[in-house]
């Protein structure tokens, strides 16, 4: 039946629509929440496509949080990338009461503060689940995103708008407002749910159908796998809930403190964790911690630690970021669980940059709600009880097997083995024999004096090395060619149609001369091969910081990788430099250690790497594939006087921290340096700034003192202790206060 978009029906429609929005809302309810439901399946159909059609035909009447929004629409493929407004970046952990004690300093010591200042924190559980941003535009939920790698993440829309703890709408929101928080299960709707997805395993099985029902590990993976599925239909049939513990992107500040800001949010609608609190000194926080970890049982859900933040937003932004978390805030870790269990085996993995990596194989054990059965040794040292200073770890004792060790695993941090018990050990039992000769090529296993790690020397000839290589090649922190995953490159790697990087992007020529097309082969159907040399043709066009992160050498990760694109800019010309660089002199390698943040161990690393012939012949084969390697853009601020700029701090500042000087000079888009030399443009020379400061003036270099520098930064900036002066000439006319000279303190 089609309703006429004439307005003079509107108040019957309007009502109609009212009332299936009303029944279907209240049949979600029943059908969800009390497994009752009030309506059939048809009859609940037949209503949902009725508000359809009258929804298409008078748009305007549609309500903001109609049913029809939360299911039915399933992408067809995947989910579409979002760029975060503002990166999702991760926290940095406390193990222990010291590493409270130590991030207080450490707070105190980047502001400068005066020993007897306080800085209030806030504390609050942290959830372990599945991080999400719900982007709010006018009060209306328009779009949510997984966090992904901090910087893309999914679109999860649809699936987000099915939970029922998520508000669609807000009171009172700004125009713009990016919330942030936690999606998480539930204890009780965990189990259910795997007593529901056994049920269905079993009856699938006995009617002799591959089941498609999985149980999930724990209740984070149950609430990442609710979500992040096609089928909005399956996110809605589970209960997940959402608290909020943050904001990204806002259009006017929300409050003045982490407490205030909370408390707007909630009064918007919106959840916050029920456990905050506000901490004045360390011993309020480890309290705060200690009362947390004994209420930890009683939550009914999963938390991991205690989230502290200063609560102080102003300090908050000074502060700042480090590479990928807030220096503002800490998870402080619950201890880990733990668990007995008998060690059978001790396989040898070979990595990619040719790392013997010990694996203990165990008898299944549940620890912590999670069932673990490979744990990691990390090297022939951890095994026999020495760590790397040759220092005794578990008191000395090693690690054979047939013996029972402990293992413990604490939130998202890897299974690892704690203590051994020897008493319970055969007297027959060896030590294990670490091997001299990689497992997989055969060549010889040698260990560097500085290594704790001994490493395969077949290089890209050891069969396991290259094949690892190439997984990371195409791993999401890498090249991230969707569609060719690990056990596709195994497939290829084993046929010898991939033995190195190029080939993948000849694959469709390889594979047309084997004469065994891709979907006659098994797991290959049309759509999938489709995606493939889609998602390869995507890889043709690159980052330089992406392309050097995949070539995989040792000490070279995202990190390094975007310093290294952003000092040289160009593919063409940092390949120059690095062929013509040699170990530890010469220009070239004075240029690379120039670089703030990549020491010599780092940049022997990457001189080491394309100094070998088959590496490099490795990488030109590559880069002779790719369309682009598109240059690093540099983080300017349009009006910053130092964007982009190079530039060395010396010396000790009264005002602030070197670090806090530094951090917030990147913020602008300066480049750091740590030496000087010709290229440096700018020298802040702090007290005692001795030869490098001399250094800058021979070489003609802008020199500026701290008060220079602060007033370059912030021509309105005044040092901490002229902030009492400042306050009172704040009520002087405003040409006044312009009268107040840098030096006045001086004065
Ligand atoms: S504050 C920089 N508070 O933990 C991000 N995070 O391990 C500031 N998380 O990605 C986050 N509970 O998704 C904060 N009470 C809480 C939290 C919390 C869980 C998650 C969050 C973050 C992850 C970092």
């Amino acid at each position: 039946m089609n309703s006429s978009a004439d307005n003079s029906d509107a108040p019957a429609v309007q009502r109609e629509m009212a009332e299936i929005c009303d029944l279907l809302k209240r049949a979600d309810v029943a059908y969800h929440d009390q497994d009752d439901p009030i309506i059939s399946d048809a009859e609940y159909d037949r209503q949902r496509r009725r508000l359809r059609d009258l929804e298409a035909a008078h748009p305007h009447l549609k309500a903001t949080d109609s049913p029809t929004d939360s299911v039915g629409a399933v992408p067809s493929t995947g989910f579409a990338k979002v760029r975060h407004l503002k990166g999702m970046l991760s926290l940095d952990n406390a193990f222990t009461d010291e590493d409270m004690v130590d991030f207080v300093k450490r707070i105190r010591r980047f502001l400068n503060l005066e020993p007897h200042s306080e800085v209030e924190f806030t504390s609050e559980v942290k959830i372990d689940g599945l991080a999400i941003a719900l982007l709010f535009k006018e009060g209306i939920l328009v779009r949510a995103a997984t966090r992904g790698g901090g910087e893309i993440g999914e679109d999860v829309t649809e699936n987000i708008r099915t939970i029922r703890a998520i508000p669609k709408q807000l009171e009172g929101a700004p125009d713009l407002i990016e919330v942030r928080g936690e999606i998480y299960m539930t204890h009780r709707e965990f189990q259910a749910l795997n007593e529901r997805q056994a049920l269905q395993i079993k009856e699938d099985e006995s009617s002799g159908r591959k089941s498609s029902a999985k149980l999930f590990a724990n209740p984070r993976n149950a609430a990442a796998g609710s979500v992040r599925q096609l089928d909005v239909g399956v996110t809605q049939s589970r209960q997940l809930e959402f608290l909020a513990h943050g904001w990204g992107e806002v259009s006017e500040p929300l409050a003045s403190s982490q407490n205030r800001a909370a408390k707007r949010l909630s009064e918007m609608g919106i959840p916050v964790n029920p456990t905050f609190r506000r901490c004045r000194t360390v011993e309020e926080m480890l309290e705060s911690y200690r009362a947390a970890k004994a209420e930890r049982s009683e939550t009914g859900y999963d938390t991991d630690g205690v989230v502290f933040k200063v609560d102080s937003l102003e300090l908050q932004n000074r502060l700042g970021n480090s590479s990928n978390a807030p220096r503002w805030a800490i998870a402080y870790k619950f201890p880990p669980e733990r668990a007995w269990t008998r060690l059978r085996r001790i396989d040898i993995q070979v990595g990619r940059t040719g790392a013997l990596a010990p694996v203990a194989r165990l008898d299944p054990v549940l620890v912590g709600g999670v069932t673990v059965s490979n744990v990691t040794l990390h090297n022939e040292d951890y095994i026999a009880g020495k760590d790397s200073t040759g220092g005794a770890i578990r008191d000395g004792i090693d690690i054979r097997v047939e013996d029972y060790v402990e293992v413990y695993r604490s939130g998202d941090v890897i299974p690892r083995i704690s203590t051994v018990d020897v008493k319970r050990r055969k007297a027959q039992s060896r030590p294990f024999e670490f091997p001299r000769r990689c497992p997989t090529c055969g060549a010889r296993a040698v260990r560097a004096e500085s290594d704790s790690v001994r490493r395969c020397s077949g290089g890209l000839s050891c069969k396991a090395q290259s094949l690892e290589g190439l997984k990371y090649f195409v791993s999401k922190d890498a090249l991230d060619i969707d569609g060719l995953g690990e056990k596709a490159i195994e497939e290829f790697h084993e046929t010898g149609e991939i033995t190195q990087p190029a080939h993948i992007f000849t694959l469709a020529e390889r594979i047309a001369n084997s004469g065994k097309p891709l979907e006659a082969r098994p797991g290959w159907q049309r759509k999938s091969v489709d995606n493939l040399f889609r998602q390869i043709d995507k890889a043709r066009t690159v980052d330089f910081a992406r392309l050097l992160v995949s070539l995989g050498i040792r000490h070279v990760g995202s990190q390094t990788s975007e310093l290294i694109a952003e000092h040289y800019r160009s593919w063409p010309l940092f390949l120059e430099g690095m062929k013509g660089a040699s170990e530890l002199s010469g220009a070239h390698w004075d240029e690379l250690v120039s670089i703030d943040g990549i020491g010599p161990v780092t940049a022997k690393s990457l001189v080491g790497a394309f100094n070998h012939a088959d590496f490099l012949q490795m990488v030109e084969r590559l880069t002779d594939q790719l369309d682009e390697i598109r240059e690093q853009e540099t983080k300017q601020l349009a009006d910053s006087s130092i964007a982009g700029k190079a530039i060395v701090f010396t010396g000790k500042l009264k005002s602030m921290a070197r670090a806090e000087a530094k951090s917030r000079a990147e913020a602008l888009g300066a480049k750091i340096y740590s030496t000087v030399s010709k290229k440096i443009e700018l020298v802040v020379a702090g007290e005692g700034s001795g030869r490098k400061g001399k250094r800058a003036q021979e070489l003609g270099i802008e020199v500026l003192g701290e008060e220079e520098w602060l007033q370059r930064l912030d021509p309105n900036w005044i040092a901490s202790d002229e902030h009492e002066q400042k306050q009172d000439q704040l009520s002087l006319p405003l040409e006044e206060e312009g009268s107040l000279e840098p030096n006045a303190r001086d004065v």
